[in-house]
């Protein structure tokens, strides 16, 4: 791999990195004000800086081994320059004053599955910011600022939890998040488990516009009800009025939310697991953001002696899915799904578990 140096004639100043997330439940609830659950993954994005010797800001990335070249005037074509570019014109819109740069990009955190790699690029980035030009922002406020580099220049419009995840969490306990009011708490994993995370070996697709589709419903859903965001029905019986899909989509995201909730008490890992379960059916059956590949999967997965509960993790449409296993079980319950999980073109491979921690083994 080419050093900071090679491509750009002098050492670096400023570093920072920042993980992926997984997330454990509590899917596409974020954008309407609810709660969710996520975890950081050990795979992280690592940003190096130093004030650039041109006139236009130079960007490397290691993944890709490409240069991209760009100033703040017009949005960059490389879409990994788009995320920089976003994080850099927050600041700017601060009137924070910032010089042109050199930057290099070297992420382990894998990308389009659903596990947060831009956000893990941007919450990077600002930090790597905020370490050279001294910028008085908090850890909150960065997630903030990345979230709206995502929505403005990534075309997602997108809810807070990937960049509260990569800013905040860590990744030995779950981060329990109110994303109203960003209230939050780390949480242990429940007794005697560990997680585990496969490809399905689909690359998403349609994602943005689906996504981007499925907000304005529950948007609708939510004026509909009389409601300011959806997060305010508790009770999936005040659904009953709505347009049939309007109704389904409703109909995941409040019990979805009551699902986080429950979580959050303390569950035993065996219930935890039927919450995931649970999880999954509602995005398939209610939210239709699942495709084949991914029920395939979670029901390897599920149907595994060593697993609690599985379910598509991110926004769906391809990606990965998320088991919680008992504690020394899940490197056996990957090899046994993967040897039965049949995509040839693309095998689906365990990602978490790459590094060892002491929970998500
Ligand atoms: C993407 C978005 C998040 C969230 C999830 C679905 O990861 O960036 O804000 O909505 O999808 O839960």
């Amino acid at each position: 791999m080419k050093t900071f140096e090679q491509i750009f004639g002098a050492p670096w100043t400023a570093a920072a990195e920042a993980p992926g997330r997984v997330n454990l439940l509590g899917e596409h609830t974020d954008y309407n004000d609810g709660y969710v659950l996520p975890i950081a993954i050990p795979q992280k994005t690592r940003v190096f800086l130093r004030p650039g010797l041109t006139k236009v800001f130079r960007l490397y990335t290691a993944s890709l081994d490409e240069v991209a070249e760009f100033d703040l005037t017009s949005l960059p074509d490389r879409q990994f320059a788009r995320y920089i570019y976003g994080c850099l014109r927050q600041l700017e819109i601060l009137e924070l004053k910032v010089p042109v740069l050199d930057i290099y990009i070297d992420s382990q955190v894998p990308m389009e599955l659903g596990l947060s790699s831009s956000a893990a690029l941007e919450v990077a980035t600002l930090r790597a910011l905020r370490l050279l030009l001294q910028l008085p922002l908090d850890d909150v406020r960065i997630a903030q600022l990345a979230q709206r580099a995502e929505i403005e220049y990534a075309g997602v419009n997108c809810g807070i939890m990937d960049q509260m995840a990569s800013s905040l969490a860590d990744s030995e306990r779950m981060l329990f998040l109110d994303t109203r009011t960003l209230e939050r708490e780390l949480l242990p994993l429940p007794d005697d488990s560990e997680i585990l995370v496969v490809d399905s070996g689909v690359k998403r697709t349609l994602a943005a516009s689906k996504y981007n589709e499925r907000r304005s419903e529950c948007e609708s859903a939510a004026q509909q009800l009389g409601v300011a965001a959806l997060r305010d029905v508790t009770d999936p019986e005040r659904l009953a009025s709505l347009p049939p899909r309007l109704r389904r989509r409703a109909h995941h995201v409040v019990t979805e939310n009551n699902r986080v909730l429950r979580a959050r008490q303390g569950i035993t890992p065996e219930e935890f697991g039927q919450l995931m379960n649970a999880s999954h059916a509602s995005l398939r059956d209610d939210y239709e953001v699942s495709i084949a590949e991914l029920d395939q999967l979670a029901a390897l997965l599920q149907g595994q002696p060593g697993v609690y509960g599985a379910r598509l993790t991110g926004a769906g449409f391809g990606g990965a899915c998320v088991a919680l296993c008992k504690s020394g079980t899940a490197i056996i319950s990957a090899r046994t799904v993967l040897g039965l999980y049949n995509r040839p073109e693309r095998k689906g491979r365990r990602l978490v578990p790459e590094e060892a921690g002491p929970k998500v083994q």
